[in-house]
């Protein structure tokens, strides 16, 4: 099968490879993709941004996200059937969408419902996970609650903003005017111009934040979330509260337990002085989850943002599309 790999960290060009078709395991099934989707974590990956949190071998093929039709079933898998349309979110360890099929285990993918074409299935996994994770889990937003996604015109943002008010959430974000109606359209009740000098200062205070941004940003958000508030981030450094949670494959080694401790410490300390229950995540996959979400979506007529769509063959177009920061909603390659 044609698989777009790369086999070293960095900016170059990723290589489009010849690889066996991979084989199912009892608990796997085999899918044949039709659709996936690009997300700024394929960059990272790429990159090597995460290497100190996730491990990786190389050839890797890159792609978490994909819409596709069962081809095989391992022995153990009886919820689904070849033939079934499928779709989900590759965990960190085994992702490689960006090829003509993956093996995936049966617990992470979810059917698609018959509303839902093959790209706009593939737009929803991990942003949808990310978003219902976040919001639902972590921060628990109730009705009535004001709640700050900044950022909210990217691939994550046009999807979390209607989850969020689907929940109930009062949603302020921030993005550019060209952005402002659809925003509004998703759910938004405020809209801030983040080119304006100042913009957070018109930004008033909060119930919870979910941040998409880090950096000062994120530091700033501490100043607009109220005490006894909460904050989740999804861009900060990994901290205490997200270490403490994690399970064999984010075991860190001391040295670099103590450099997140310094990178992280000065928020989490902010957070203690202020009562903010504050926390960085990473998305994990979980096919109930995204049956659970994609039925909160179909119920409540949510469809997830399609920027563009691109060609398998243009893959590497579609990931610098997504490199220059500038999305409206997902980037999809289809075959
Ligand atoms: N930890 C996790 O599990 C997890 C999961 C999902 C995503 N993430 C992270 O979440 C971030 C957002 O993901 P995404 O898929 O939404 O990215 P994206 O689609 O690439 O976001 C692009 C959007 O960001 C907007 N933007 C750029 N700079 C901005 C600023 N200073 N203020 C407000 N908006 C700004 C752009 O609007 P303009 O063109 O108008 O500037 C554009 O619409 C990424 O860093 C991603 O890696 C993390």
């Amino acid at each position: 099968m044609k698989a777009y790999t790369i086999s070293k960290y960095g900016k170059q060009p990723l290589t489009l490879s010849e690889l066996p078709i991979p084989v199912p395991t009892d608990t796997q099934v085999l899918v044949k993709i039709n659709a996936a989707s690009v997300n700024p974590i394929d960059l990272k990956r790429k990159h090597g941004d995460l290497r100190t949190i996730m491990a990786t071998e190389f050839p890797l093929t890159l792609g978490h996200d994909f819409a596709g039709e069962v081809i095989q079933t391992g022995s153990d898998v009886h919820r689904f059937k070849v033939g079934d349309r499928v779709f989900g979110k590759l965990p960190d360890d085994h992702i490689g969408s960006f090829a003509e099929y993956v093996t995936v285990e049966a617990v992470n993918i979810a059917r698609i419902p018959a509303e839902l074409s093959d790209v706009q299935a593939a737009a929803i996994p991990l942003v949808g996970l990310t978003a219902y994770q976040a919001l639902h889990n972590y921060l628990n937003v109730q009705p009535g609650q004001r709640v700050y996604i900044p950022a909210g015109s990217g691939g994550l943002g046009s999807l979390a903003i209607p989850i969020a008010a689907v929940l109930g959430a009062e949603v302020t974000t921030t993005a550019s005017p060209k952005s402002v109606d659809r925003l509004k359209a998703l759910g938004a009740t405020t809209v801030v111009d983040y080119h304006q000098p100042n913009f957070l200062t018109q930004l008033g205070t909060f119930d919870a934040a979910f941040d998409l941004r880090g950096g000062q940003e994120l530091t700033a958000t501490f100043d607009h979330v109220k005490p006894g508030g909460r904050i989740v981030t999804v861009n900060g450094f990994p901290n205490r509260a997200f270490l403490k949670d994690q399970g064999d494959y984010y075991q860190l080694k001391a040295p670099m337990r103590f450099l997140l401790k310094l990178l992280s410490g000065r928020l989490d300390k902010k957070a203690k002085q202020r009562n903010i229950d504050y926390r960085f995540m990473l998305v994990k996959s979980s096919g109930a989850q995204l049956a659970e979400l994609t039925d909160l979506l179909t119920t409540n007529h949510v469809l997830p943002t399609i920027d563009q769509t691109f060609t398998f063959d243009q893959t590497q177009a579609a990931l610098d599309y997504v490199a220059s920061g500038h999305a409206t909603g997902k980037v999809v390659i289809t075959q």
